[in-house]
């Protein structure tokens, strides 16, 4: 089994989110970042879908990833665009440095993917001004949880056609605890060329878990945050979060 964000994984990566559309995500990190300026830190910033765009705009932000090649696409796209990106290669459960940031982003469900969700908050803490603000987005795969998705089945996930006609796969299968609320995915890529021929393939899994809004809430609590805003399904005019599948959520560490 291979680690995650690596090989196609990480090469399709913003491909395969560009075809579900425009990045609606952007639009809540401009309003983050808007309200509360001064040097942030994205933590998971993979390839630079979102970090890129955000410095090209005038944002302050540095990226902390740990996959080497999510930040070798990153460097090879800013040059392309001449975009100045500092990007630090550690793990949001220990990368530790000198500076203080006035915010951190934990866009895109990244935070899901920690085994101790609670102690990376506890950790990113240290890395805050006193006062300094936090954005998480989390997902409930609702999906999954209602059996919509059968388990253990593979299905695909994804295709696109890329630029050279060649065409690249995601297929995907799950096994889903209700319980302790976590998720394994494994992941199939497979890239065709133009005549169909199988070109490359690789297989990764992932393992994450999710939260609901109350035990949300005391996760932060407990890591010194207070909960500033939230925000249901990447829609700035909904006013209720029950029944939310996206939670993003603006905090603030505690004084
Ligand atoms: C869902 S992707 C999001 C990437 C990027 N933020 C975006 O929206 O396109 C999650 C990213 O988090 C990174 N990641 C996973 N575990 C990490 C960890 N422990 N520390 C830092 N980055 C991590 C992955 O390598 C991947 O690039």
């Amino acid at each position: 089994m291979s680690h995650s964000y690596q090989s196609l994984e990480a090469t399709l990566h913003d491909q395969f989110w560009a075809s579900e559309g425009p990045a609606v995500e952007l639009e809540f990190l401009r309003i983050f970042l808007s309200e509360f300026p001064g040097l942030s830190l994205e933590i998971g910033c993979g390839s630079g879908r979102l970090l890129l765009p955000l410095l090209r705009e005038g944002f302050l932000v540095e990226g902390l990833e740990l996959s080497e090649e999510m930040i070798h696409l990153l460097e090879k796209s800013a040059a392309n665009e001449n975009v100045h990106a500092r990007v630090h290669h550690g793990s949001m459960e220990q990368w530790i440095t000198d500076q203080r940031y006035q915010s951190i982003t934990l866009p895109a469900f990244t935070l899901q993917l920690a085994e101790n969700p609670l102690a990376v908050l506890q950790h990113l803490s240290s890395l805050l001004v006193n006062g300094g603000a936090l954005y998480v987005t989390n997902f409930i795969p609702l999906a999954e949880i209602q059996g919509e998705l059968p388990e253990n089945v593979w299905y695909e996930d994804h295709r696109i056609t890329l630029a050279d006609d060649s065409t690249a796969i995601m297929s995907t299968k799950h096994q889903i605890d209700r319980l302790s609320q976590r998720l394994v995915r494994e992941h199939h890529y497979q890239c065709f060329d133009s005549h169909g021929m199988l070109d490359n393939e690789f297989h990764s899994q992932q393992k994450l878990q999710w939260f609901y809004r109350v035990p949300w809430k005391k996760m932060l609590e407990q890591a010194g945050f207070a909960i500033v805003r939230q925000y249901g399904d990447f829609d700035l005019k909904k006013k209720s979060l029950n029944h939310s599948q996206i939670l993003t959520t603006f905090a603030r560490k505690k004084c």
